[in-house]
């Protein structure tokens, strides 16, 4: 496994596989690592020749008052998982190797990104979507490999993928959960013992929403305000961000539940902001 911080070493490997014609596939992180990442990692493994994993706490998609400075770091931990995938290559890049000093660039999508997360994080996706943009140069992967846990930023990173002509393959894997359900989330790290207990209304309250438009129920503001109740009733302290059902594609709101609809929320447990989803038909 080659691990380096320099773009130059990572171009040359990724290059060299390439060559050989081997398929790269790629798992962009931020580290601290969890089974929800080894399960895009293990997907990557399997379907390419050439796996590249990056680490990397992306300053410009932090608001000034979130996590950034906090966030869990764990390189060494890191490294030994992915090792233990087989995991080809892993770039780590630092802050200033990826963003010089008179840094003036930056990729915004203005559509999907103005729903759910993008409202109460501004400039959030616009980071992403730069650092994303950035690594697909420098990895030029042929498949890149999101979770569905990120919903939003991988329909971002695919109408990026398609508006600016990248030439890869945007491949969305499915959320991986503890055994009671909890999301599994490096933020999770963060949690006490008792709002641990609490982050569970996250997958209670969907759970709930999948099973009242099982049973037919069709406005998305009584699914919404029962989602609220339960939240309210299972964790009284816990703060809620947003909860909202939305259209899978478009992510605008829908009034009418038919067809497949997207519940998403985010919601605060202490200073924890979490978040979830589930499709739901
Ligand atoms: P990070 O939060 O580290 O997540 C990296 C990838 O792992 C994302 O595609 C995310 O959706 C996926 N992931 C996280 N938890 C998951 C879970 N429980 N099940 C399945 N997949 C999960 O997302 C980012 O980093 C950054 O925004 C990044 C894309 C790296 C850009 O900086």
């Amino acid at each position: 496994m080659i691990v380096s911080r320099s773009i130059n070493t990572i171009r040359t490997a990724a290059g060299k596989a390439r060559k050989k014609s081997k398929r790269i596939g790629f798992v962009p992180t931020m580290g601290a690592l969890h089974k929800g990442h080894l399960s895009l990692v293990k997907a990557a493994r399997k379907e390419c020749g050439f796996v590249t994993v990056s680490i990397f706490v992306n300053p410009i998609q932090f608001g000034p008052r979130e996590d950034f400075r906090s966030y869990p770091r764990n390189f060494k931990k890191d490294e030994m998982l992915l090792e233990a995938e087989g995991v080809d290559l892993i770039f780590y890049p630092s802050i200033s190797g990826m963003y010089d000093r008179d840094f003036s660039v930056y990729v915004e999508e203005i559509s999907l990104s103005r729903y759910l997360c993008g409202k109460s994080r501004p400039g959030h996706f616009r980071g992403v979507c730069t650092v994303v943009a950035k690594l697909f140069n420098i990895v030029q992967p042929d498949i890149a490999y999101f979770g569905q846990k990120d919903y939003q930023q991988a329909q971002i990173i695919k109408r990026m993928v398609k508006d600016l002509n990248f030439s890869l393959k945007v491949k969305v894997m499915p959320i991986v959960r503890e055994k009671d359900g909890l999301a599994m989330s490096s933020r999770n790290k963060y949690l006490s013992i008792k709002e641990r207990k609490d982050a569970l209304c996250l997958y209670n309250s969907l759970m709930l929403a999948s099973k009242m438009v099982k049973g037919g129920i069709c406005s998305s503001a009584t699914v919404v305000a029962n989602m609220k109740k339960l939240i309210r009733n299972q964790a009284p302290y816990a703060r809620i961000d947003y909860i909202n059902i939305v259209n899978p594609g478009t992510l605008e709101e829908v009034k009418k539940i038919k067809g497949k609809v997207l519940a998403a929320l985010a919601v605060y447990i202490g200073k924890t902001r979490l978040i979830d989803n589930m499709l739901l038909r």
